[in-house]
């Protein structure tokens, strides 16, 4: 029987803490917005988006909200991202992804001030991270650091699978690892023999975006499993990239999915919001 890491719980502590922390700046005069822009109206973006303005609201932060039509143009976006780069009282920038695809994600990436990439998107932030520089950290690796850690689970010197490379969660999630002293594996579609090589791990990481894909068969006994995958299964449930019921007897922790990675990565998005007001 695994312990349910329970991010809902620890997301909550996490922004309870945070609530405290901005009221002490507010005290020291130090306040400052998040500007969360959308383009266009895909119904996941919404949802993520209102969840972002509602966190901001109950740790006590501005939240500007900028929804734009989908057609609007590369050069109009990338004006609006001008403006608030400018603007003194906004201390975070947030472009919701994905852009519709006449839109080039680098170049409104790029566009954002580094001193304000609060999803640690932007080419220098992700630099900094590979060289254990300061800047800010993309959300959902940093909670899955902050789940681990405050579950009491040891990191330093353990063997780590990383399942899946892409720059918002497996690229980064490795190098955080690496920076808590795990040894570090990442895996990929390529990868041969991946159920052998998940099996080495002490710490498994699975975002591999396919919903129900990682079963027993991946699993050692008494590993760590953290599950970043939300899909709909066929029944239009929740479900993870992970066989919940099939794992959680061989791990000695698992992520739920939902209330388990995905409540962390917005907590974490205010943790930064916060770190760049105090920074000023
Ligand atoms: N789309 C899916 N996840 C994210 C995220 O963490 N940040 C932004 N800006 N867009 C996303």
């Amino acid at each position: 029987m695994a312990a349910i890491i329970d991010g809902k719980k620890i997301s909550q502590e996490i922004k309870e803490e945070l609530k405290e922390k901005v009221s002490l700046l507010k005290a020291q005069g130090k306040t400052g917005a998040l500007a969360v822009i959308q383009v266009g109206a895909d119904p996941a973006s919404s949802v993520y988006v209102r969840n972002k303005k509602n966190a901001c609201a109950f740790i006590g932060i501005e939240s500007l909200a900028y929804e734009l039509p989908e057609e609007t143009s590369e050069e109009e976006l990338l004006r609006l991202i001008e403006d608030l780069n400018q603007d003194g009282q906004v201390k975070g920038i947030l472009v919701q992804l994905p852009l519709p695809a006449h839109i080039c994600e680098d170049n409104v990436i790029k566009a954002i001030r580094p001193d304000k990439d609060v999803d640690g998107f932007h080419p220098q932030s992700v630099g900094a991270l590979v060289i254990g520089q300061k800047g800010f950290v993309s959300c959902t690796p940093a909670g899955i650091i902050q789940l681990l850690k405050r579950s009491q689970i040891e990191i330093a010197g353990k063997r780590c699978v990383v399942i899946g490379r892409s720059n918002i969660v497996g690229k980064p999630m490795s190098l955080l690892m690496l920076r808590e002293h795990a040894t570090v594996t990442i895996a990929h579609s390529k990868t041969k023999d991946l159920p052998g090589l998940c099996r080495s791990a002490d710490i498994l990481i699975v975002a591999i975006g396919k919903p129900r894909f990682i079963g027993a068969e991946y699993v050692k006994e008494g590993a760590v499993v953290i599950d970043v995958g939300i899909h709909r299964d066929a029944d239009n449930k929740l479900c993870g990239d992970v066989k919940f019921e099939e794992v959680e007897p061989i791990a000695s922790a698992i992520t739920p999915v939902p209330g388990g990675v995905g409540p962390m990565t917005i907590a974490m998005l205010m943790n930064n919001c916060v770190q760049s007001i105090e920074e000023g």
